[in-house]
Order: structure tokens, then C-alpha cells, then sequence
């Protein structure tokens, strides 16, 4: 069997770092090899010398497990940067807008192809996202990332109410709709099913039921969902739901919460939501970008962390402003920051590889620089404009490094991606390649 190795210096984590001591908490290699068969890596180490293998050489740069985003919805890549005060105003405005285009034939592959790009260009291998609620949207999706075998979550938005009618579906529709995707997606290739009902403010009473439904019929598909982000979208969902003690509490009584469950935003949560959150296993997402561009408020990571609570991060596309997890990281710290609450580099690096995989409960999949997990890999190199290249003089330990690049770091930044063993970066068309 054909094998590659990929030498560089490798970093991969065993566990969520403890502090900038804990150097049991993650593996490197200051010389290492990762070699790859049959898109897999099939081992990791030092490297040796090896003729009977293909070898390409990336030192000085760092070898990591591609990125991971949580939550971002593909079919918002053309509405980044929308002029908006806050949430309510900002889907009406433009969401609700953009989206109904996904209903022309050929739009949606389009998007679809240029979101992956994308992704690729800012080394995030996987990620989840919300689809609109055309199917055809989640056709494009799955066939564009099974394209590149690529490991990509995601589904089909369901909505009710409180949105143009041309963007809705019904409670039958939306599960029958969502049925027969399940049923096209879940498992092809690399792909996983996201049950998705938008929030509770766009599902009725009879769409959450069927939610439910659909969760007890397909219990191995991911659910995601957004929940407490915003005050008036809170204050509005309690009117909607005056029966459900706060507004995790809608989720929880429709059955909605569970170790697959995750919550983008997660930020106004009071001490029975994150009691549930802890007991079931949800996961809340924190989406830094988006929550200080569209002004919703500040993510309680220790609060929640000591609370026992699952925390995934990602990038929130479109209310969140980069593809790039490097930048989301650096957004992070600043969130975290006026919080008073430190998150240094090795948590950051392990919140968007490990973190997220586990998160997702794709440990031993995803995530990791490790022996029968699949090669999705990114390469990061610390010098790669001139403001980065004149601060890595004076750096002097891989923590350093990191925090300089989630803090100087974008697209620039990753030198290659490969997915399943393969260059993903460098073989991009056009303008993508440009900067690799
Ligand atoms: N809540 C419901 N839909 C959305 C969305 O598309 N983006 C964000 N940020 N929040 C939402
Ligand atoms: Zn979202």
C-alpha cells in the first residue's frame, strides 16, 4: 500500500489542557513523521528515514489535526458583514433574505462549492452547519463535501413561522423532508445528519413535536439548534412558550436535549438551564465572532466549565465575521478576556481540534495527530506575513507560537490542509492558491 509521510513538527492533543504546564496534555514533535495510508494516518512519531515511502517535508512548520467549526450556516457565505443592529433585526433584515435564494436551481451548488473553498483555505477539515430550509441546499452540501471526502455534519433548517413564507415549511413537511435526507446522508461517505430546527421562535408547538419524532426515529444524528443569545430573542421565546420554565427548558420539554445536542450561543443561560445542559450532555457552542458583531453578549466559559458543561467553538457564519477558527480563537480570548477569565494557547488549540471532535464524539475519528484516526491535517506556519515573521524572532516556546498565531493568524496562516490524505490547500483553483 502506497504511504506518505509528512514530516514537520507535529502537535496533537491527548486532553483538555490544564494550564500552560501541562505537558502531559498533548504530544509534539520537534522532528516528527505522520504517515498516511488509505486516507488514514496509520502512524506517528520521530522521524526515520524511509525510502520506500513518498516524503514531503514542511518543516519549520506545525503539523496539527485540521480544524473543526461547531456551528455556521453554509448558506450564509454571501451575507457576512451585513449592517445590522442585533439578531431579530439582522435575520429579518438580511437571513430571511438571503436565504430564499437557495430555492433557484444552481445557487445553492454554487455556494456550496465556494463555502468549501473556503474552509479548506482556513484549514477547518469538518465542521456542522445549517442548511436552508430547501432541501436542495442540503443536496449541494453533502455532494460537494462527499466530492471531497471531506467529514461534514449538517441539515436541512426547519421553520414554521415568523419567517417569509416562501422559507418555510410545516410541521409534516419539515419531517418529511428531513426523513428522506436522513435517510440520503446519514452515513454516505463521511457524512453525519444535523436535526435542525432553527429556534424556538421559528417552530411551532407542532414542529418541535416533530422534531421530537424524528430524534427518538434517528437517535445516531447530531441535533442542533440556537439557544439563548440575545435578550429579545429570549423574551420572545417565552411568550411563544409560556408552559417551558426558561428557554433551555422549550428544548428539554420537546426531548431535544442530549449527549448529539448542540446549542449555538449558549450565553444568557440561568442555574437550572446549565444544571440541564450538564445533566444531558448538550453541548453549548461558543461563537465569539458573531456574538461581538451582532452584540449578544459575552460566553461564560468557566461558569459553565465548572458546571460540567460540553463546550464546542466555532465560527457562526454569517453573523460571524471569519472562516478562519485562528481568528475565532483570537476573538475568543478577547471575549474570555472581558469576562476576566484567561484561556491560554493549548486550551485555545485544543478547544478547535480535540475539543470540538469530542464535542461532537468523534474522538478516535477526528481531532487528533493519531494512529487510526483519519488524515485531516492542517500546517501552520508562524511567519507567513511580514508583522508574524519580525514577532517569531523573538519567540521562544511552542506556546508562544501558538498564541501568536490565533493572534496574528488567518488564511495566510495555513501553509496546507489535507483531507483524507490528500492536498486539499494547494489544489485549490484560482485565487485560493495564491497565498499557500
Ligand atoms: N438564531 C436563529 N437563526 C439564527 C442564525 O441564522 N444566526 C444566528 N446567529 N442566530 C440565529
Ligand atoms: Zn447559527
Amino acid at each position: 500500500m502506497k504511504r506518505t509521510i509528512l514530516r514537520g513538527r507535529v502537535l496533537s492533543f491527548r486532553s483538555e489542557p490544564q494550564g500552560l504546564d501541562d505537558a502531559a496534555s498533548y504530544d509534539y514533535w520537534e522532528d516528527g513523521a505522520v504517515t498516511i495510508a488509505a486516507g488514514k494516518i496509520i502512524a506517528v512519531g520521530d522521524f526515520a528515514a524511509d525510502d520506500t515511502a513518498e516524503i514531503i517535508d514542511h518543516r519549520p512548520h506545525l503539523i496539527m489535526p485540521g480544524f473543526i467549526d461547531m456551528h455556521l450556516h453554509y448558506v450564509q457565505s454571501q451575507m457576512i458583514a451585513s449592517y445590522a443592529g442585533s439578531l431579530l433585526e439582522w435575520l429579518d433584515t438580511y437571513t430571511f433574505v438571503e436565504e430564499q435564494k437557495f430555492s433557484r436551481q444552481g445557487h445553492a451548488e454554487a455556494i456550496a462549492s465556494a463555502f468549501y473553498d473556503e474552509l479548506i483555505r482556513n484549514g477547518t477539515t469538518s465542521a456542522v452547519a445549517y442548511c436552508s430550509s430547501h432541501p436542495r441546499s442540503v443536496d449541494a452540501y453533502f455532494a460537494e463535501a462527499e466530492k471531497r471526502n471531506m467529514l461534514m455534519a449538517g441539515g436541512k433548517v426547519m421553520m414554521d413561522r415568523n419567517a417569509p413564507e416562501a422559507l418555510c415549511d410545516t410541521a409534516q413537511s419539515g419531517y418529511d423532508d428531513t426523513t428522506m435526507l436522513i435517510e440520503r446522508w446519514h452515513g454516505r461517505g463521511r457524512g453525519l445528519y444535523a436535526i435542525s430546527p432553527r429556534f424556538a421562535i421559528t417552530s411551532t408547538p407542532a414542529q418541535m413535536e416533530a422534531s421530537q419524532a424524528l430524534v427518538r426515529e434517528y437517535p445516531q444524528c447530531y441535533v442542533q439548534t440556537h439557544l439563548s443569545e440575545n435578550a429579545a430573542e429570549i423574551s420572545l421565546s417565552m411568550q411563544l412558550y409560556p408552559g417551558s420554565p426558561d428557554y433551555t427548558g422549550i428544548y428539554q420539554d420537546y426531548g431535544l436535549l442530549g449527549p448529539r445536542t448542540l446549542l449555538g450561543h449558549s450565553i444568557h443561560l440561568n442555574h437550572r438551564e446549565t444544571q440541564v445542559l450538564a445533566e444531558t450532555g448538550a453541548v453549548a457552542v461558543f461563537c465569539p465572532t458573531s456574538n461581538l458583531f451582532l452584540g449578544s453578549g459575552l460566553f461564560d466559559r468557566e461558569r459553565l466549565r465548572q458546571a460540567g458543561v460540553r463546550i464546542g467553538l466555532a465560527t457562526d457564519i454569517g453573523g460571524g465575521t471569519s472562516f478562519s477558527m485562528l481568528r475565532t480563537l483570537d476573538e475568543g480570548y478577547k471575549v474570555l478576556q472581558l469576562r476576566g477569565q484567561r484561556l491560554d494557547p493549548f486550551a485555545s488549540f485544543y478547544m478547535a481540534t480535540l475539543g470540538n471532535a469530542r464535542a461532537l464524539s468523534l474522538e478516535g475519528t477526528i481531532g487528533a495527530v493519531a494512529a487510526g484516526n483519519w488524515a485531516d491535517l492542517v500546517v501552520l506556519d508562524a511567519s507567513a506575513t511580514p508583522a508574524m515573521a519580525l514577532r517569531m524572532q523573538t519567540v521562544t516556546s511552542l506556546a508562544e507560537e501558538l498564541f501568536l498565531l490565533q493572534t496574528l493568524g488567518d488564511d495566510r496562516s495555513i501553509a496546507e490542509v489535507y483531507v483524507a490524505g490528500a492536498r486539499a490547500k494547494s489544489t485549490l483553483g484560482g485565487l485560493a492558491a495564491s497565498h499557500s
